[in-house]
């Protein structure tokens, strides 16, 4: 049998039906097929005794193909699947390894047995992804490991390691060494032992405690109530469902639920957050350009956070700073498990720390494969760079500096610290971006390439010039911010700016406002406060248009805006500058735009970006509400031509993604 999945049968009876699907043998409609053919002839065939159910490559499935989800299911469903697997009549054993997913450990729910390699993880991530699992994984994981545990998994995502699996009595046996030759002579004891098939749908372990298990469900009900995104919920009621109803029936509510939510706008935007990511690293033409390896990081007047990632990641990290001391005690203290006095909890820590070396001389750079240095700092460590070294420069709207140069924006830390923006210049070579893209993915980061300026700062300061443009008209920045955290950002754009203090830096409207006399605290927020007699001494012919308009009108002219209008202006213009930078070969594609908000900006993930909500929208609507505000303001609400040329030709921003 060639394809996706192969099926062997050894001399003494033992069947190994493995599936080969590259990178993660997610469970796409060929893989279900082929599945589902190897089980039927395994156990048509009188010589197979037992069937052992493994994977090649990297994992065990890692989950449903997420690809699939957008288009209707193609007949044989992964629950099917799974039924047939539990059906089998011949005693099936999931052999683990790697991380077992969503739809792959569910897979392994199904089998009769299952065995697991020590390092391997199993998890119910779908919650990610605004789903619930959706091939029976919500009715056989209870009656396993009973209400509470699988509550956990499924509303926390997280993977779970082999040995935990192994308490919560989801796996049989945890297993060393060479995986196929314990798989083998654990599947030979089942058979000395006339094991036979053994189906999680007739267990009742974890159903026992019946007390316990609603009280459970109660708990997690209560705190989910208001949860945006509706899949939380219906694992709960799921997880209800496994203890009160029939198994059939129970897998029957698991479907109609898992319809729900696939169909969300939630998930919709959440599949897009998964793939969006993973596209951002795809840069085109780079594939001849490999990766420099990095083994070093030098760092100056750099992120200790960072330092920590580093560490973390086995690298050595060279600091330089004016007092090494403090620098060294501040990266101990971003190092999970160092305790406040900077003691290592445990060896691994001692020895992560051993890596650290800290130094005020910048010359110690010359040994750092990849350096990121501040600013100020630039100048001297491109002076001391080693001739295979790349540098970084952290802060710089675009590094200067020939092919080893590239800039790099780090979102602030309370966005999370997972993106982080790599600001190419024409003369950085392909190599370089490579080579940062390669260091950042270790250091955990979600690199995104940029052209000309970053696009998170780009992104926010549109929505803050939006913000402003409604304050000018009359809208109350309280509202603002109640609108834009009622949408799903954690903070408004002023509460935002005074987190930071940055109201300063509030940008040329802001300024021109504190000068027209809304007044305040010098913070973000506080800043404004409508003065209607001041006398305008603004420069930006804009704003002083916008201005005089005002007074023409004699103050405030505008009827208060609600906070959907105010969403939804906001959302166009972050559109339309997403748009811009589109066009403006900044990003490489919309949904760039849409992972530097995300990570980096605060935009809520289960809203999947701007310009994925553009398209949820309607680009002929978001153009229309632009339009109607460029009657007023045409320098800032002008919709980009990318609009009309999408429009015209019927296509979307989900267009240009590619891929
Ligand atoms: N479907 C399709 N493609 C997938 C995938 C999936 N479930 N999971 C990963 N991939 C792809 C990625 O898009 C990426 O593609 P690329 O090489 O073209 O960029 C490639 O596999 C490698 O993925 P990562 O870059 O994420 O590799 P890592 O080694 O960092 O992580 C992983 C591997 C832990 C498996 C991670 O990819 C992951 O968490 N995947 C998602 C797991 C998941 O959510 N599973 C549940 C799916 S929903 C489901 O099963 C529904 C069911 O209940 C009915």
């Amino acid at each position: 049998m060639s394809g996706p999945v192969a099926l062997s049968v050894a001399a003494d009876g033992i069947a190994r039906i493995a599936v080969d699907n590259p990178p993660v043998n997610a469970l796409s409609h060929p893989v279900r097929r082929a599945l589902w053919d190897a089980v039927e002839a395994a156990e048509a065939d009188r010589a197979v005794r037992l069937i052992l159910l493994a994977a090649e490559g990297r994992t065990f499935p890692a989950g449903a193909d997420i690809n699939e989800f957008h288009a209707k299911p193609q007949d044989l469903w992964l629950p099917d699947l799974c039924d047939r697997i539990e059906a089998c009549a011949k005693p099936v054993v999931a052999v683990l390894h790697g991380t077992a997913l969503g739809g792959g450990f569910e897979l392994a729910l199904a089998a009769h047995y299952r065995l697991a390699a020590e390092d391997a993880q199993v998890g119910l991530p779908e919650v990610t992804l605004g789903l619930l699992p959706g091939a029976g994984g919500t009715q056989r994981l209870p009656r396993l490991a009973g209400g509470a545990a699988a509550l956990e998994i499924m509303l926390g995502g997280r993977p779970v390691d082999a040995a935990q699996a192994q308490r919560l009595g989801l796996l049989d046996r945890v297993v060393r060494g060479d995986l196929s030759e314990a798989a083998r002579a654990y599947a030979r004891e089942l058979l000395a032992a006339d094991a036979g098939p053994r189906r999680t749908r007739d267990s009742r372990a974890g159903l026992r405690d019946t007390r316990a298990y609603m009280a459970a469900i109660r708990h997690h009900r209560a705190w989910l109530s208001d949860a945006p995104v509706p899949a939380p919920e219906k694992i709960v009621d799921c997880v209800e469902a496994a203890l009160l109803l029939p198994f059939e029936t129970g897998l029957a509510f698991e479907r109609a639920a898992f319809e729900d939510c696939v169909t969300s706008d939630a998930s919709h935007a959440l599949r897009h957050a998964f793939l969006a990511e993973r596209r951002a690293a795809k840069i085109p033409g780079r594939g001849s350009a490999a990766p420099r390896p990095v083994q070093r990081l030098g760092l100056a007047g750099g992120d200790p956070g960072l330092a920590a990632a580093a560490l973390e990641a086995g690298l050595a990290v060279t600091l330089i700073a004016p007092d090494p001391e403090a620098a060294t005690a501040e990266v101990a203290g971003h190092c999970a498990g160092v305790s406040a006095q900077g003691i290592p909890g445990d060896e691994a820590q001692v020895a992560r720390l051993a890596r650290l070396s800290a130094t005020s001389d910048p010359a110690a750079l010359a040994g750092a494969d990849l350096v990121i240095a501040g600013r100020a700092q630039a100048g001297e460590a491109l002076a001391h760079l080693s001739p295979e070294a790349v540098l970084a420069v952290a802060g710089a709207a675009a590094a200067r500096g020939g092919g080893r140069v590239a800039g790099l924006y780090l979102p602030p830390a309370a966005e999370g610290g997972r993106l982080a923006e790599v600001l190419v210049a024409p003369e950085t070579s392909p190599e370089t971006a490579a080579t940062l893209f390669a260091a950042l993915r270790r250091l955990g980061r979600v690199a995104l390439r940029c052209a000309g300026g970053p696009v998170g700062p780009a992104m926010s300061a549109a929505m803050l010039r939006a913000a402003g443009d409604m304050l000018l008209r009359g809208a109350d920045p309280y509202r603002i911010d109640d609108a834009l955290r009622g949408f799903g950002f954690a903070l408004g754009p002023y509460e935002r700016l005074d987190r930071d203090g940055q109201a300063a830096q509030a940008g040329a409207l802001g300024v021109a406002l504190a000068r027209r006399g809304w007044t305040g605290r010098g913070a973000g927020r506080g800043v404004y406060r409508y003065d209607r007699e001041a006398e305008p001494r603004v420069e930006d012919p804009e704003v002083l248009a916008l201005l005089r308009a005002l007074q023409a009108e004699g103050g405030r002219p505008q009827r208060s805006l609600s906070g959907d209008e105010i969403v939804q202006r906001m959302m166009a213009a972050a559109a339309n500058a997403g748009a811009k930078l589109v066009d403006a070969g900044v990003v490489l594609r919309p949904s760039d735009v849409d992972v530097a908000m995300m990570l980096g900006q605060g935009f809520p993930r289960w809203r999947g970006g701007p310009m994925m909500l553009a398209d949820q929208t309607g680009l002929l609507a978001v153009k229309r509400t632009l339009d109607i505000l460029s009657e007023e303001n045409p320098a800032f609400w002008a919709p980009a031509p990318l609009f009309a040329e999408l429009i015209k030709n019927g296509r979307r921003f989900a267009d240009l993604n590619g891929g």
